[in-house]
């Protein structure tokens, strides 16, 4: 099953991915971590992606849509993807379709978590994340009981470069301008379903659950 979740910075579709591949048993491709974990290794790829990431501007089409058709060849990917965080731009949307179709599958549910842009600047400045696990805080509403300590781990607790007050805007007006079309474009290819992504984690779950049918 190819599942896309789609959503503005924030969203919550970090926070989701974790039970969705876990009932669906499919691996959570997420670009961004892609990108970090390149960036963590120095690797050129990774050092590539950063010159884009701290500004809060995409990654080009093209890199971004080689990276995903090599992972999705990957035979963990052979069940199908979580997809978080891609595809962001219509030409991605449109290479993914053709890559799928060239292996005889297709998208089966576009997940729209939405959240208003208000909300969205709260939860990034205050998110914090496990460097070792990948579990994420934040300051107010969910921090880790130690301070800058992940309680599931005892990894480094940190916070993301482009999780700043000005990069968070430039991020949130790219989603506007250039990723929000997809919700027209998943809509009339009938395989949108609208999550209100406002509500608490556990809500937000059930209801994922429900539109996946799980
Ligand atoms: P990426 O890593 O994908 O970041 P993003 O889309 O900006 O989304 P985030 O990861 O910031 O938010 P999220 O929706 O995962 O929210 P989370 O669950 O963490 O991309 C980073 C960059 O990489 C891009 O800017 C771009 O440069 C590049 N890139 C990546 N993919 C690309 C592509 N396809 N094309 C081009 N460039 C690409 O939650 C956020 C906070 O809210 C947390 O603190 C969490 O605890 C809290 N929270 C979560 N759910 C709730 C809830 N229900 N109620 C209250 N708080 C909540
Ligand atoms: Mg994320
Ligand atoms: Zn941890």
């Amino acid at each position: 099953m190819i599942v896309i979740l789609l959503g503005p910075p924030g969203a919550g579709k970090g926070t989701q991915a974790a039970a969705i591949v876990k009932s669906l048993k499919i691996p959570h491709v997420s670009t961004g971590d892609i990108f970090r974990a390149n960036l963590e290794y120095e690797t050129a790829l990774g050092l590539e992606a950063k010159k884009y990431m701290d500004q809060g501007q995409l990654v080009p089409d093209d890199l971004v849509v080689r990276l995903v058709a090599d992972r999705l060849s990957k035979p963990d990917a052979e069940a199908g993807a979580l997809l978080d965080g891609f595809p962001r731009t219509i030409v991605q949307a449109q290479a993914l379709s053709d890559i799928l179709a060239a292996k005889g599958k297709k998208v089966d549910r576009c997940l729209l978590l939405e959240v208003p842009d208000q909300d969205l600047i709260a939860r990034l400045s205050g998110r914090r994340l496990c460097r070792s696990c990948g579990q994420g805080y934040h300051i107010i509403s969910s921090p880790p009981k130690r301070e800058m300590i992940c309680d599931k781990c005892g990894g480094e607790v940190y916070q993301r470069d482009d999780d700043q007050a000005e990069t968070i805007k430039s991020r949130l007006a790219v989603y506007h301008e250039k990723t929000q079309p997809l919700v027209h474009w998943y809509q009339s290819r009938g395989l949108l379903k609208v999550i209100n992504g406002q509500n608490d984690p556990q809500t937000v779950q059930s209801e994922i659950a429900q539109a996946l049918g799980l």
